[in-house]
């Protein structure tokens, strides 16, 4: 099946057309197929150096499509030459700006990388949707009660439905803090239901009241989710022309 199935929410776009507001979440959806050439030229000799680990060409292409987008979208959103783009990294490896410029984060699954902007701290997260031998497990070990119970409660393709929109929510807010998966994923709570939130944290460290989880499910192949330290975001949704 096509990974560049994608609703039609996402508009095909260049990036430099739509500025980015107070408040507004921008998600780009770029396709990880096709030639890498012209995003492969943009990266970075670090980025051409870690290209040169991977031993599939699949994996090789992927990774020169996604940060080649990358660069391409926050340049041009910055107003800079792709190539001038420099990113710092938070202690658990999160990417930002080196320099002045909106707030990123990158998630990929098949062939699809989803790139998420705003004026505020956030975290994206995309799966691609496969059916699980150890679904089960995985929402033991990570989901918090509630959440496993809630889980528990359905059935066939609810359920896994039900169990991607709980990890991609659950993960795009431990990106948007930064943190890793070694972080505790059962200290706080989100809804399974069709409607995201944020619904409760037990270790204090984020009061729920003060964030947004959106769905940014881009095709019917995948599930997706943002998290934003913010109140009332508008969310655009574009893929990337050309890619
Ligand atoms: C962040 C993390 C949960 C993402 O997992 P994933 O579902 O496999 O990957 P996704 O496709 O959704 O996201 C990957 C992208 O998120 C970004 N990212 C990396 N670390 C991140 C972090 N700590 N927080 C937010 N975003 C992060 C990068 O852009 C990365 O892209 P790249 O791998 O192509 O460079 C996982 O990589 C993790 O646990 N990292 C932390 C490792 C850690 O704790 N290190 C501590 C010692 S330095």
């Amino acid at each position: 099946m096509d990974d560049s199935n994608l609703h039609a929410s996402f508009v095909p776009a260049v990036p430099g057309q739509a500025a980015l507001g107070a408040n507004e979440l921008h998600v780009w959806a770029v396709p990880l197929h096709g030639d890498p050439e012209r995003f492969g030229a943009l990266l970075s000799r670090a980025e051409q150096q870690k290209l040169s680990r991977f031993h599939f060409a699949d994996h090789r292409r992927r990774y020169q499509i996604g940060h080649g987008a990358l660069r391409l979208i926050l340049g041009a959103y910055m107003g800079i030459d792709p190539a001038d783009v420099e990113f710092v990294q938070g202690p658990r490896g999160k990417p930002y700006l080196g320099r002045k410029g909106p707030f990123f984060n990158l998630s990929h699954s098949g062939k699809l990388a989803m790139i998420g902007l705003s004026t505020v701290e956030l975290g994206v997260d995309i799966e691609k949707v496969r059916h699980l031998e150890s679904l089960h497990e995985i929402a033991r070990k990570h989901f918090s009660e509630s959440e496993f119970n809630a889980l528990n409660a359905l059935q066939g393709e609810a359920r896994e439905l039900a169990f991607y929109r709980c990890w991609t929510r659950k993960e795009a807010y431990i990106k948007a803090i930064g943190e890793g998966l070694s972080m505790p994923l059962d200290s706080f709570d989100v809804s399974l239901c069709e409607s995201p939130e944020f619904l409760a944290c037990r270790d204090g460290r984020e009061d729920p009241a003060r964030w947004s989880l959106l769905d940014v499910s881009p095709g019917p192949e995948f599930v997706g989710a943002a998290a934003l330290r913010a109140k009332g975001v508008a969310m655009k949704c574009f893929r990337l022309e050309g890619a």
